[in-house]
């Protein structure tokens, strides 16, 4: 039987957890698999302990696929950088909560919007939703990290499933995307759909596998299908 290409969960490998020497073409497998969206972990070693990738890499990866990037600027600084990302072709740009007051979330959704493209927010774990207003935001995305931002391959934080289901309800019958980010795998990408997530970030559960392609498809038949193992 032929596979749908789309899921109701969008489903988007994190390329931090791909190879970093040939990222053009990890990004060009995950797309040809049938992933949504292709993640992108931008750090500046300052708002998270690592640094990965600039604008240039954006870019590189936006020529060779169509599906969007999802671009989560773990920086301190958004504002400084955001045009940059979006000049590169970032289609969600999505900046930490942690980063942000009433104003710069009004500038900073305001030069997204110019673009044409959309603005997402990011909560670490320890972060509630409510230091951001969102409901009064143009938000397109909320990214629940369920991992505290560094690294692929970290342990997935179960006592972060309510703030999933309170993001969800928050914008129950909304466009709004609910993001969960860090840790997700095979075994608890039902539980998060059943939490009200509509994207789920893979790294280490995708690129980490022996085989890839398998992984990915597992993680796409199981939100699509229901099963769980
Ligand atoms: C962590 C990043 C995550 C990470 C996910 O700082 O924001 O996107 O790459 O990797 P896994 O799925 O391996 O936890
Ligand atoms: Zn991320």
């Amino acid at each position: 039987m032929m596979k749908s290409l789309t899921s109701a969960v969008k489903l988007a490998p994190s390329i931090l957890a791909g190879d970093h020497g040939n990222l053009a073409s990890e990004a060009r497998r995950v797309e040809e698999w049938g992933a949504d969206w292709i993640h992108i972990d931008i750090m500046d070693g300052l708002f998270a302990p690592n640094l990965t990738f600039g604008p240039r890499a954006v870019k590189a990866i936006r020529k060779v696929v169509e599906i969007p990037l999802d671009c989560h600027l773990m920086i301190s600084d958004p504002e400084t950088f955001l045009e940059k990302f979006l000049d590169a072709g970032g289609d969600y740009i999505t900046v930490h909560a942690e980063t942000l007051n009433e104003e710069k979330l009004g500038i900073l959704s305001d030069t997204v919007r110019k673009f044409g493209r959309r603005l997402g927010v990011a909560f670490k774990p320890s972060t509630p939703l409510s230091v951001v207003d969102l409901l009064h935001s143009s938000v397109s995305l909320v990214t629940i990290m369920t991992v505290n931002p560094g690294f692929s391959g970290q342990k997935f934080m179960p006592e972060v499933v309510p703030k999933i289901k309170e993001a969800s309800s928050l914008f129950k019958n909304s466009r709004v995307e609910i993001e969960v980010d860090g840790g997700v795998d095979s075994g608890n990408a039902k539980l998060l759909e059943e939490n009200g997530a509509t994207v789920l970030v893979a790294g280490n559960s995708v690129f980490g596998q022996k085989d890839p392609k398998i992984a990915l498809e597992e993680l796409k038949r199981i939100v699509d299908n229901g099963a769980r193992n």
